[in-house]
């Protein structure tokens, strides 16, 4: 199997079966890195490049480590060490890179739909690994593999968002793949970091965070994006972890087997108080692990479909 599309620049343009194909490909790559040996040769002779714009710890490591894992020659170049820096333009950049016949490109923008600007000007296979406000793709498919290692169908099963709803590209890469494949997904957030129209996604806005996690097969938490609030969008961090964060008690609401989640970085005592970060319901560190399995398995069957041509 390989990806259709030359790129993945979000959860927009993946169908249900290539979602699937991704997360089954993820579980054995997991294989590969709980192993001994985390080394395979499915990028051999291939070159990988990440791009980041934007400050990564968990995004960029995971694809640095999944690309070396997985055996190709890769380099990381981020915008305050290289040319970028002395005004280069983002188009020059990759066409550069392209021209070094660099095999996929890993890119990290702050302006929603730069990766989609450029990947039909390269040669190279574009990954979205975060775009503004828009897509987080590789994100959601990790936050999807966690989920599927529980759930035996997504059909029908309850996942509850709650958090800056307005600045996060997380939730609008889970609220369209969940969809996708018939998860019902509730969000909740202070009004003014609530986008508007985002039940178009098909997601329902709860009242409270009660009402949003009562039920729940899983939770997830998201970060209050700080540094992108140029407005005074909720009236002091006291006000919103009383109102909006997980607490221990909100958490019991979910099913008794329910799990937490959060895509990091996590601001503890915010969104989380850190007894909910760190509670036996937690599977943020399985996230991170998961990361890595995902974005080998992407790397894999975008590098298939480019063998394929
Ligand atoms: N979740 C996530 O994208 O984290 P980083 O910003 O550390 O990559």
């Amino acid at each position: 199997m390989a990806l259709k599309s030359k790129d993945l620049l979000g959860m927009k343009q993946l169908t249900s079966d290539e979602i699937m194909e991704i997360l089954d490909t993820a579980k054995t790559m997991k294989m590969v890195i709980t192993s001994g040996n985390k080394k395979t040769s499915h990028l051999q002779g291939k070159a990988v490049i990440t791009l980041f714009y934007e400050n990564s710890t968990r995004t960029r490591t995971s694809f640095e480590m999944a690309s070396k894992y997985m055996g190709s020659s890769s380099a990381n170049i981020s915008s305050s060490g290289s040319s970028v820096a002395k005004g280069e333009s983002l188009l020059d950049t990759v066409r550069t890179l392209d021209a070094m016949g660099t095999d996929i490109i890993i890119m990290r923008h702050n302006q929603s739909g730069a990766p989609h600007s450029i990947a039909n000007k390269i040669n190279a296979s574009v990954v979205n690994a975060g775009d503004g406000m828009n897509e987080h793709p590789t994100q959601a498919l990790l936050d999807m593999l966690t989920m599927y290692e529980r759930f035996d169908t997504f059909e029908g099963k309850k996942i509850a968002i709650c958090g800056d709803c307005y600045h996060s590209r997380v939730v609008r890469s889970n609220a369209i793949g969940l969809a996708k494949l018939g998860a019902e997904v509730s969000v909740y957030g202070p009004r003014t970091m609530m986008p508007i129209g985002i039940e178009q996604m098909g997601v329902r806005v709860a009242d409270s965070v009660a009402d949003c996690v009562k039920d729940a097969d899983a939770v997830m938490g998201l970060r209050v994006q700080l540094e992108r609030q140029n407005s005074a969008l909720f009236p002091s961090v006291a006000e919103y972890s009383k109102f909006y964060a997980i607490t221990p008690e909100m958490l019991q609401l979910a099913k008794p087997d329910a799990f937490l989640m959060h895509p990091g970085p996590c601001n503890h005592g915010v969104e989380l108080p850190t007894a909910v970060y760190d509670c036996d319901q937690s599977v943020i560190n399985e996230q991170v692990t998961n990361g890595v399995a995902v974005r080998m398995a992407v790397l894999y069957l975008l590098m298939a479909r480019r063998n394929n041509l």
